[in-house]
């Protein structure tokens, strides 16, 4: 067990879905190891195109399948002693044996494919996927730079899926950590529904052209995937994925579909539209003193924040809505408005 974020409650990780590819980085016949959610895991694409995720370890002698494994149509073949393996975790081959085949069985793990992202279902419990994230509109619309090779950037940070969610309904900090202007960023609906989140955000930001007006709209799909389109600058819409490692490591995907410059049908994004994905994504990962990723890496874990009026009906909502993909028996109270103190005389 590695270390933790200090004061977080919950020890399961989240069940949903999570980005754990895109879907242009593996061709029919790649195998390639991974490690989620703690586990040693293997991802090939079969010959018929369809993503596969097992456990590694081979239920032979436990070679790594991820290393030096072999796609054979629709299976995963050992490199150790040539076993097969299908897409169900089933062994349907023990090459060398009048036996044929054994019972024994690899974990498997719900894998689909939507607007380009490679999306892996987990659940600590192991139950099967009761919902699916929609499609992603921008990464469909000829009126986008597409996604690939452009708007991909990929990082690993030191902190749990849940604080970029949060991220979400934390009004206060876009004048703080992203120099949103004067006092005037706000929430405008938010609303649990049930397997997603949604939040509107709007304020100000200062550019070299004079103030800029933005809205944000959010959807929040479980703890993995945060899909927002910010309208504003230049329209844009973006995912960012975050798959836990380990208990305190994740590894964090940000996909950016920008509109294009008018008359522009060529599909390498404007100077104007790179630096928009490269900005967005040095606000999410980038390690700038005092910015998200610096706050979140050296933060303790707040279950119980001390919370002023203004903040606690979306802190409410949002805790509320990601308890529910925890499988925690012992789940933290609902956060309360804190009293308020004695004004102190000057
Ligand atoms: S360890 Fe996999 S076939 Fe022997
Ligand atoms: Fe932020």
């Amino acid at each position: 067990m590695g270390s933790r974020l200090r004061g977080f409650p919950y020890k399961t990780f989240p069940r949903g879905w999570y980005q754990v590819a895109w879907s242009h980085e593996l061709a029919a016949g790649d195998v390639r190891p991974a490690k989620y959610f703690n586990l040693e895991l293997v991802m090939y694409r079969s010959e018929s195109g369809k993503v596969n995720i097992l456990d590694a370890h081979c239920r032979h002698m436990g070679a790594h399948l991820g290393h030096g494994g072999k796609v054979c149509g629709e299976h995963i073949a050992c490199p150790f002693h040539g076993w097969k393996w299908s897409a169900e975790g089933a062994n349907v081959e023990v090459p060398y044996s009048r036996q044929k085949r054994v019972s024994a069985k690899l974990g498997r793990y719900p894998v689909i494919e939507k607007s380009g992202l490679v999306l892996m279902w987990y659940a600590s419990d192991g139950r099967a996927p009761d919902y699916e994230p929609p499609i992603v509109p921008e990464f469909h619309d000829d009126a986008y730079y597409p996604v690939y090779p452009h708007g991909g950037i990929k990082g690993e940070a030191n902190f749990p899926p849940q604080l970029l969610v949060e991220n979400a309904v934390d009004v206060p900090h876009l004048k703080y950590v992203h120099n949103w202007t004067a006092d005037e960023p706000g929430m405008g609906k938010f609303e649990d529904r049930g397997q997603s989140f949604y939040v509107e955000t709007f304020g100000a930001i200062d550019t070299v052209k004079g103030i800029a007006r933005l809205q944000t709209q959010i959807e929040i799909w479980g703890i993995g995937l945060v899909y927002s389109h910010l309208s504003g600058l230049r329209d844009m819409g973006f995912v960012s994925g975050m798959v836990p490692i380990d208990d305190l490591r994740s590894e964090v995907r940000l996909t950016t579909a920008v509109k294009r410059k008018a008359g522009d049908t060529g599909d390498e994004p404007d100077s104007f539209a790179r630096a928009m994905i490269a900005a967005q994504a040095e606000e999410v990962i980038g390690m700038r003193a005092g910015g998200d990723r610096d706050i979140w890496e050296h933060m303790e874990y707040r279950a119980n924040p001390a919370l002023v009026r203004e903040e606690v009906a979306g802190w409410l909502a949002l805790r509320n809505f990601t308890a529910k993909f925890y499988d925690d028996e012992i789940k933290p109270p609902p956060v309360k408005e804190t009293e308020s103190a004695p004004t102190l005389a000057a």
